[in-house]
């Protein structure tokens, strides 16, 4: 079996085609990415002579036409990913996120391959502090950004070109990844990397917003399970019930660093900043059978840091660009 991994060479790509080559040895990896900022051939330094990678666009029709017919199954994950970039600019989180998954779509739908199209929680908004409800797969979409507003209209395409065409694909629609290889703009590691260089952490506001963490090697599994398992058309909500604010989750890593737990600044809110995200994963769990490895937040950040430490050669070059770009918003 040859699968297209779109996205390959950024933070949970990375993370699935090493999964794959280490779990799967039947199965022939390509990878096709863009390498834009997010995006790095190093992330798959030690992996590279296992697979094939090319370097180009999903909105690349040709491209993706001649790779997709070379292939039994695609698995989408190439997206603009990061919310607080999303509100500077949309315009490549159209492109990239809409156009692109259109592309993927026609070709998908010409050769008869199998796709599995990757989503995030956050097609479904945001839930009250106090609310005991999580979302499901029939929560009615209510994106609140540029980002996830793509990524909602990227469901609907995949969902459409089921209905319409018959193309064999499904969805996973996951909550807050963390782990190795994740960019250093997200909050996670831009925290650890902060402590790591000095800097005082930033919590956006009050830091009461609700993040349902799962680790990348979990949602990884699980999207393994919904391709080996899944049944065609359906959605599948990933998530592994690791619902904390985002001060308790700061508040954690500061004190596995060693350092007070009040030693951060509160800084300015994100605009349209959505509340709470929880995943009511039942359906994965009840019919795939999945269950996450990483059932212990602590555990699972105590290794990211780890990580973090070793591998300053990794994040160290790109730091002071993204906080000259956050200092800039006041974040
Ligand atoms: P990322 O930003 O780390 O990586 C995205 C990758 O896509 C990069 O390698 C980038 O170079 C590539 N890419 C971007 N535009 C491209 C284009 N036009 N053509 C080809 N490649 C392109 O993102 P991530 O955090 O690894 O997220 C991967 C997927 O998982 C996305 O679809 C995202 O919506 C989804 N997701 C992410 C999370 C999370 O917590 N990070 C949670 C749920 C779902
Ligand atoms: O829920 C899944 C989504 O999780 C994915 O679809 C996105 O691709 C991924 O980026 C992530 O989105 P968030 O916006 O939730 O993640 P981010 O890491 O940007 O922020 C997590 C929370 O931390 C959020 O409430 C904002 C807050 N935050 C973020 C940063 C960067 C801070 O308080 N300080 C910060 O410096």
């Amino acid at each position: 079996m040859r699968v297209l991994v779109t996205g390959g060479a950024g933070f949970i790509g990375t993370n699935f085609v090493r999964l794959t080559l280490q779990t799967r040895p039947d199965v022939a990896v390509t990878v096709l990415d863009a390498l834009t900022y997010a995006g790095s051939r190093d992330n798959l330094a030690d992996v590279q002579e296992r697979l094939e990678f090319v370097h180009g666009d999903i909105t690349d029709a040709t491209l993706v036409d001649d790779l997709v017919r070379r292939c039994d199954v695609v698995v989408h994950f190439a997206a603009e990913s990061h919310n607080d970039n999303s509100l500077r600019d949309p315009s490549p989180f159209v492109r990239t996120n809409l156009v692109g998954t259109f592309t993927i779509l026609e070709a998908v739908r010409r050769h008869g391959v199998r796709l599995h199209h990757i989503s995030t929680d956050e097609v479904y908004g945001d839930l009250a502090l106090d609310d005991p409800a999580k979302f499901t797969p029939s929560t009615p979409y209510n994106p609140s950004s540029p980002y996830s507003s793509t990524k909602a209209g990227s469901d609907l395409l995949v969902r459409a070109w089921v209905r319409s065409f018959g193309v064999a694909a499904t969805l996973s629609n996951c909550s807050n990844n963390y782990g190795p290889y994740q960019h250093i703009e997200k909050f996670i590691p831009r925290q650890i990397t902060n402590v790591l260089s000095g800097i005082r952490p930033k919590l956006y506001g009050a830091g009461e917003n609700v993040r349902d963490w799962i680790h990348v090697d979990d949602h990884n599994t699980a999207v393994w399970a919904v391709i080996e398992r899944g049944r065609i058309g359906e959605t599948y909500l990933i998530g592994a019930d690791g619902e904390r604010n985002n001060r308790d989750v700061l508040r954690t890593v500061l004190e596995l660093m060693g350092r007070p737990a009040d030693w951060y600044d509160q800084v300015t809110d994100r605009v349209g900043h959505d509340l709470r995200y929880a995943i009511d994963a039942s359906l994965l769990r009840s019919e795939l059978g999945w269950e996450p490895a990483y059932t212990d937040l602590r555990a699972g950040l105590t290794q990211t840091i780890a990580w973090y430490e070793q591998h300053r050669q990794w994040w160290q070059a790109a730091k002071d660009a993204v906080e000259a770009r956050y200092a800039e918003a006041g974040q």
